[in-house]
């Protein structure tokens, strides 16, 4: 292998049989992938074995019967993971929570437990939930779009707060003294802010990579905002590479202002790969033929919260939608409207543009690298995550035919690192209250 000049970071999304809404259809997958423990486990010994970094479960909080196949019946995310925990040794385990839904202290002993029990391996993915219905689920309004994020915000600080409970060295357990711990590296939070009031200290000590590793997934202006300000990496939907870098942008300006390091920037990709154009071209008919055109109206009207496309003429401009999309996916309904203006597409164009994009990651094994590396190199992206579009074709086509190109090129060698901080070079998150106490010891009783 060449020197290595910089090692693409590489992510595989859990997400039933794939990124394809009906990749449950596709003939080498069982049609119950998303609730079959069983491919779990092996995509995940597949992904570990290829080298992978990490592991990522995204997830939802309401369902309708417009929703897409996976969606309505998967596993809960951290769930998921605590089972993969046990059956792995060195790839990260990251699973999304939503701030709007859940609280603080569960959350932060939830992901506390799968980083301790699988040795510091764990990532949260910190999303706001965009669908309206979620709040029905939980007996509350659904907040804003832009309140979401200041109550994400806030939730963050209680977190990981919560998560300094204990300093590294306080759990002494000396059997013949009966010393069980340092009391005076127990710290309460004591927090009392606009949305919580959580006293702490949390129930379970810190892991080998200090704090889990925070994901962001959120591209609208506040959701740039809230990633320079809290995540170590974030997850995103460009689809371009002037889109990557429009956002990397955007980013880096933010955290700058901050005065925060940029985070690892991890767009989700779903290549198709071909030994020939032709092959890959073959794959992605495929694909299309498992879509009928209802299900790309659902898949697009999903973005704007289940709006009905289907009572537009598919063959007539794509409607001007004014505000509608604004409080659920923002970023990507921002994006799908500039699209269909910028190339006055049709509904039917922009429906299956957004259900089967075949995007840059398209063609020969070389040019699919070419395109990982160019990407890379514009600093567009740190890494990737393989979102499909059917999940086992996509990482065997990733890690059988591009991986070796991107190794010879320099991009790619195989990390025995086990904890996900030293696989993303992100440093251990040092106990805020490290070095700062007296000891004072005390027995158990
Ligand atoms: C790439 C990406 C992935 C997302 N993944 C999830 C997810 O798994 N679950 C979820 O509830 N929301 C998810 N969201 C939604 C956001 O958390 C947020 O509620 C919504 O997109 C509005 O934020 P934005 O306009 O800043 O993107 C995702 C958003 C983006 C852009």
């Amino acid at each position: 292998m060449s020197q290595i000049a910089r090692r693409i970071k590489l992510g595989l999304m859990l997400q039933g049989a794939g990124g394809h809404m009906n990749a449950w259809r596709h003939h080498n997958v069982p049609a119950d992938a998303s609730v079959n423990v069983n491919w779990y486990h092996q995509l995940a010994h597949q992904a570990e074995d290829a080298g992978l970094d990490f592991l990522f479960v995204a997830d939802g909080l309401h369902i309708n019967e417009k929703s897409l196949p996976h969606f309505l019946n998967r596993f809960e995310p951290i769930a998921l993971l605590s089972s993969l925990a046990s059956v792995t040794h060195r790839i990260g385990l990251a699973g999304t929570i939503s701030t709007s839904y859940s609280d603080p202290f569960t959350v932060a002993r939830q992901v506390a437990s799968l980083d301790l029990l699988s040795g510091g391996r764990a990532g949260w993915n910190v999303v706001t939930s965009p669908l309206e219905g979620s709040g029905r689920n939980f007996g509350r309004a659904h907040p804003q779009h832009s309140e979401r994020y200041r109550i994400a915000e806030e939730y963050l600080q209680v977190v990981q707060g919560l998560w300094d409970s204990w300093e590294d060295d306080a759990f002494i357990r000396d059997k013949q003294s009966g010393v069980f711990f340092d009391a005076s590296k127990l710290h309460a939070l004591n927090h009392k802010g606009e949305y919580f009031s959580v006293a702490g200290p949390l129930n379970i000590q810190r892991s080998p990579q200090g704090q889990p590793v925070i994901f962001q997934a959120g591209a609208s202006d506040t959701g740039i905002a809230l990633a320079a300000k809290t995540a170590d990496a974030v997850f995103t939907n460009a689809r371009t590479l002037e889109e990557a870098e429009s956002y990397a942008h955007k980013l880096d300006a933010e955290a700058r202002a901050q005065q925060k390091p940029t985070p690892g920037i991890f767009p989700g990709i779903t290549p198709i790969v071909g030994k020939t154009e032709a092959e890959a071209e073959e794959k992605y008919r495929y694909l299309l033929s498992l879509l009928s055109l209802d299900d790309a109206l659902s898949y697009l009207g999903r973005f704007f919260d289940h709006h009905d496309f289907s009572q537009y003429d598919p063959d007539g401009p794509f409607p001007e939608l004014g505000t509608l999309g604004e409080n659920t996916f923002r970023s990507t309904t921002d994006q799908i409207k500039r699209l269909a203006k910028e190339e006055q597409l049709t509904v039917r164009e922009v429906a299956y543009r957004t259900t089967l994009p075949k995007g840059e990651f398209f063609g020969t094994p070389e040019q699919v690298a070419d395109t990982f590396i160019r990407w890379v190199e514009q600093g567009g992206a740190s890494g990737f995550i393989i979102c499909g579009p059917v999940l086992n074709e996509a990482l065997e086509d990733v890690t059988r035919y591009v991986l070796p190109i991107l190794a010879e090129r320099g991009y790619w060698q195989q990390d025995d690192r086990t904890t996900l901080r030293e696989r993303l070079d992100l440093p251990v998150r040092e106990n805020r209250y490290a070095g700062s106490t007296e000891q004072q010891l005390t027995h158990a009783g």
